[in-house]
């Protein structure tokens, strides 16, 4: 005969079913996290795979292989880098508020340096080649969401970090910095997913290899979109998960973790 084990006091049960389900919510939350590295250095990867295999591949030497630069840039830093930014105070719990912010402001630093680089290397194309400049609705919403980017940039460091503006003041802006910064994730993902499709016909003319002939160079194109949609979803759905938002008390540098 098995034997039963008995608990005497309901309330151990209780405290035993939560840790495990605090275990299993970590569990998932970071088994979420490397997935979204994987799609984002899988989107990464294949681009340069495009780039090097069909598009002439990456150097200074000529207009169209300065403009190679351009679609690798720019998953690297709106989608990789700038997801990797936004998930920070979901994912650095080993470090307090004030670091968070540090480590949130320098990835968002960077990612909206390497955006620029990224843009001024296909501005730097249709200016050699006499292209006319910002005439796609993929170029005004790509430049929309650079612009806001360095508005972020600058109204979050100026909020948060240095001067800071009053800790209620601060409350008040976080849900506003949070929407657009989402908001802002969202539409470069599809900036991405329409530059991809313009190149992807503009690059495939030869008879026969045309992008609706589905050539090797398409499969792969829309491969690095699904890779780009699926690391997109993944950090929206961990970025608006309730459950992994900090509870804090207090307000500004003085919040603590409650978790
Ligand atoms: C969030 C990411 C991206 C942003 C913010 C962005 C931004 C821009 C901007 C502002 C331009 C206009 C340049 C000018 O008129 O001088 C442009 C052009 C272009 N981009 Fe992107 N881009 C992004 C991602 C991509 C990707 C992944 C590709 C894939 C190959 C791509 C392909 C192109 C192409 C082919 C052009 C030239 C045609 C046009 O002006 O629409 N872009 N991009
Ligand atoms: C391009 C620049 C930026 C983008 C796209 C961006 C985006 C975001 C997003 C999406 C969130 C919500 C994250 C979450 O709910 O877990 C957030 C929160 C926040 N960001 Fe930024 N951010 C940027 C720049 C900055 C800068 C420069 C600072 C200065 C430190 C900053 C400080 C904060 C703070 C304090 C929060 C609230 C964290 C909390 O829940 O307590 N952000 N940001």
């Amino acid at each position: 005969m098995p034997k039963q084990v008995t608990i005497s006091d309901p309330q151990v049960l209780i405290d035993e079913i939560n840790r495990f389900m605090a275990t299993l919510k970590k569990l998932l939350l970071y088994s979420v996290y490397i997935c979204i590295q994987v799609a984002g250095l899988a989107a990464l990867g294949l681009c340069c795979k495009w780039v090097v295999h069909h598009l002439g591949g990456y150097s200074l030497a000529t207009p169209e292989q300065i403009f190679n630069y351009h679609p690798a840039l720019m998953i690297l830093s709106m989608i990789v880098i700038n997801g990797n930014g936004i998930l920070v105070y979901r994912i650095q719990r080993c470090v307090g508020y004030r670091q968070q912010k540090w480590l949130h402001f320098g990835i968002q630093f960077v990612a909206t340096v390497l955006a620029l680089v990224g843009a001024y290397a296909v501005y730097h194309f249709h200016a050699v080649k006499h292209i006319p400049h910002l005439y796609s609705l993929h170029s005004w919403l790509g430049l929309s969401v650079l612009v806001t980017m360095i508005l972020m940039s600058l109204a979050g460091f100026v909020t948060f970090l240095w001067p800071g503006l009053g800790s209620s003041t601060q409350r008040l802006i976080i849900p506003l910095h949070a929407f657009y910064g989402l908001f802002n994730f969202l539409m470069a993902a599809m900036v991405v997913l329409t530059g991809l499709t313009e190149k992807a016909l503009f690059s495939m003319t030869s008879p026969g290899q045309q992008y609706r002939d589905s050539p090797p160079a398409a499969q792969l194109v829309n491969l690095i979109g699904i890779a780009v949609v699926i690391c997109t979803a993944l950090v929206l759905g961990l970025a608006i998960n309730d459950d992994l938002r900090r509870r804090v008390s207090g307000s500004g540098d003085k919040q603590t973790k409650k978790h």
